[in-house]
Order: C-alpha cells, then sequence, then structure tokens
C-alpha cells in the first residue's frame, strides 16, 4: 500500500504554511503595550500557527483595500475578510507588545502602517449591511478608529479551551497523512451536530479519505450553544455514529464573523491552510438572522475562477428528515411535499430542550439531545 505524505495534501494557501512562532524578546519589557481584544487575540494566534496564511500578520491598508473592494489580497491571491488590529492612537515605537486585558504578553508586532478607516463603508462590503443590530457590524462598530499593521512574532500561544483538540495547522496535515489521507473535507460549525449536519459530514465523507470535524470555538454570540456543550455533544455522537479511522475532530480557535457568503470563503481559505482539499458549504452558513438568502454562501464561490481558491467547496441544499423517504434527505432528491419533513426552527428546539423534552430524533440524535438539556438545566 503506498503511504500518502505531507506532500501529497493540498498546499497552504499562497504555497507555504506561515509558522510566526519564535522566541520571547529580551527587550520585551522595555516595549510599549498594547491590548487586544478576544476576537484580536483569537486572529493573532491563527497567525501564529499558518492558520491565515499566507499573512504574516495584521493586514495594511493595501491589502485591506483589496479585500473590500475585490476579495483578493494587493497581490491577487483570494481573500474575504479583514484582519486587521484596531488601536486609538499611532504607537509612539516601531515595535509594540500585543497582550491581553490581564496585561498578558504574547506576541510583537513591528509596526508598519496606521490608517484610517470607513466602518460603515468595511460593514457593507464584508457583512452586506450596515445594521448595527447585525452582531458582525455591532463588533465593527466598537472597535477603536485606527488600525495598525505589522507583522508578528507570537512567543506565547493563547490557552486552548479544548487543549486535546487543539491542533495547528501543520498537526491536522501531520494527522491526514498518517492515516493515508489525500482527499480530506472539512466541517464548519457553531451550533450542535444534529441530523441535518451528520447528513452533510457523511455524504460528503463517501467520496474523499477522511473528515475534519472542525467546531468553531473563538467568541460566538451570546445565543449560541456555548462551546464546552458542544464539544461534549461531538464526543457522543463521534463514540457513537462515525468510524474513528475516518474523522479527525479539532476546534477552530476562530471568533465567528456571522459574514456569510464572505464568511464562508474566509472559513474554507482556512481549512485549506489546516490541509483539507474539500469544504462543506449547506444552507446559510455563517448567516445570522436574515441577513443573507439561503444560498448566497454558495453563490459567492462563482466570483472565482475555477481552481482560484484551490480547496473544492461541497454544497448542499437544505436538509431534513423526510417520513415517506424513511431517510435523510433534500428538495434535490425528495420528491414528497414539506409536510412529510420534520423541520424545526431553532426557537422550537430550544423550548423542547428547556423544558427536558427530546426532539425528535429524525432531528437530534437522542445521545446528543440528553447532552443539551443537561446543559439547559445547569
Ligand atoms: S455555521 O455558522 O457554522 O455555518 P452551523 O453550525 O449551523 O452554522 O452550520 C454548519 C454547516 O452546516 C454550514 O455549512 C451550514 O450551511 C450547514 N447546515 C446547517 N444546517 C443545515 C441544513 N439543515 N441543511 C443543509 N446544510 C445545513
Amino acid at each position: 500500500m503506498s503511504v500518502a505524505t505531507e506532500a501529497t495534501l493540498i498546499a497552504a494557501h499562497g504555497g507555504e504554511l506561515v509558522d510566526r512562532t519564535s522566541e520571547r524578546p529580551a527587550d520585551l519589557e522595555s516595549l510599549q503595550t498594547l491590548t487586544l481584544t478576544s476576537r484580536e487575540l483569537s486572529d493573532l494566534d491563527m497567525l501564529a500557527c499558518g492558520a491565515l496564511s499566507p499573512l504574516a500578520g495584521f493586514m495594511g491598508r493595501e491589502d485591506y483595500e483589496a479585500v473590500l473592494e475585490t476579495m483578493r489580497l494587493a497581490g491577487g491571491l483570494p481573500w474575504a475578510l479583514p484582519v486587521c488590529l484596531s488601536v486609538a492612537e499611532a504607537p509612539r515605537d516601531d515595535r509594540v507588545a500585543l497582550v491581553d486585558a490581564a496585561g498578558k504578553a504574547y506576541a510583537v508586532l513591528e509596526v508598519e502602517e496606521v490608517f484610517e478607516y470607513d466602518k460603515e463603508r468595511e460593514a457593507q462590503q464584508s457583512f452586506r449591511t450596515t445594521d448595527a443590530s447585525h452582531p458582525g457590524v455591532a463588533r465593527l462598530y466598537e472597535q477603536q478608529p485606527l488600525y495598525l499593521s505589522g507583522t508578528v512574532t507570537v512567543f506565547e500561544r493563547a490557552a486552548a479551551p479544548f487543549p486535546e483538540l487543539a491542533l495547528d495547522p501543520a498537526e491536522t496535515r501531520a494527522a491526514f497523512a498518517e492515516r493515508g489521507w489525500k482527499r480530506v473535507v472539512g466541517f464548519q460549525t457553531r451550533n450542535p451536530i444534529h441530523r441535518a449536519h451528520e447528513y452533510l459530514t457523511k455524504v460528503a465523507l463517501e467520496t474523499v479519505d477522511g473528515l475534519l470535524i472542525h467546531p468553531l470555538v473563538g467568541d460566538t454570540k451570546s445565543d449560541d450553544v456555548p462551546a464546552e456543550t458542544r464539544v461534549e455533544c461531538y464526543r457522543v455522537l463521534l463514540r457513537g455514529y462515525y468510524p474513528p479511522e475516518r474523522v479527525v475532530l479539532s476546534a477552530f480557535p476562530a471568533a465567528m464573523r456571522y459574514a456569510g457568503p464572505r464568511e464562508a470563503i474566509w472559513h474554507a481559505i482556512c481549512r485549506k491552510n489546516y490541509g483539507c482539499s474539500h469544504f462543506i458549504v449547506g444552507r446559510d452558513h455563517a448567516g445570522v438572522g436574515d441577513y443573507y438568502g439561503t444560498y448566497d454562501a454558495q453563490l459567492i464561490f462563482d466570483e472565482f475562477e475555477p481552481h482560484e481558491l484551490d480547496i473544492e467547496p461541497m454544497f448542499f441544499e437544505h436538509s431534513f428528515w423526510c417520513r415517506a423517504c424513511g431517510s435523510m434527505a433534500s428538495a434535490k432528491t425528495c420528491p414528497h411535499g414539506v409536510d412529510e419533513h420534520v423541520f424545526l426552527s431553532g426557537t422550537k428546539v430550544r423550548e423542547l430542550l428547556g423544558a427536558g423534552e427530546l426532539p425528535p430524533q429524525e432531528f437530534s440524535r437522542p445521545e446528543v439531545a440528553e447532552v443539551l438539556i443537561e446543559a439547559y438545566r445547569a
């Protein structure tokens, strides 16, 4: 049997996996400090390990403008969302220490540029709305008024909320290579895995070598299911329903932007860096409220030339259990009417779980629902 190597996996975005980790500098104590928000800290950690390759730091004006206007970096490589560091004023020196709210230092930034930006324009371009009730837009409006760009060197990695699930891109790549996988599909989620999500992952897995279940564990909005509860759901589900030799479960350290279509592109590019050749995009990927059309996050992939992204999106229609089919299905594969389809709104599901009741098992595996009921009780 031939053994796959890292060389047979998809290349990182831009060609090389970036590594911005290094030793703690001797002059750290003498540097001016800059406090990062938790979203900026998660971006920093992703810059450190190459999850945001080819970026080696927070974006400068040229890249920022190009990303907003063309969904590409200034050099032409696809990139969908700004990765910027906001500051109140220009730093005094040309190197600053990046610290968290408690004053713990993580990295040094070599100052390149400080520039003004227009929040409403960024909102419109990134989120397709300037409405402050959109959670991503609200976060943008709270930012400091200037952007500071520059390469980062990270000497202290952020504490991983789930250390056993913390795999850097080089580590997921090594895990795939060790298993002999070449074609790997990545699955982004910020929810417990219900039957519809399970269906997408398994249909996708049928056609590739392996599956990376890659739940986002950075900041989410307060009414999303917390990551601790979700991780417990993933564990019980994997234990009972997935072949361990075909699945890697790992945490994606990013914060959620809720930017729908543009975030789908961004999510795909990040997963390419983790070694995925394919990426699942279903209904309203990374959406919130009714800001985006159900399939906008799929249509946006048409704005790139074939192979420009390299990672292959796998699109799925809205999926559900059909009683007449006796299986999971979608409008693409099921001829029956909606009255045969098991559909529950998020509100209905929360109501059932809050009352300690299991949703229909066609919607959610009882093992998963029990973890959620327990979390609601607590
Ligand atoms: S997301 O914000 O991370 O996209 P979620 O965890 O709900 O939210 O979805 C993970 C992935 O599953 C996304 O690609 C989403 O489009 C897809 N998805 C979720 N539910 C369905 C469904 N019922 N049918 C088809 N795709 C779905």
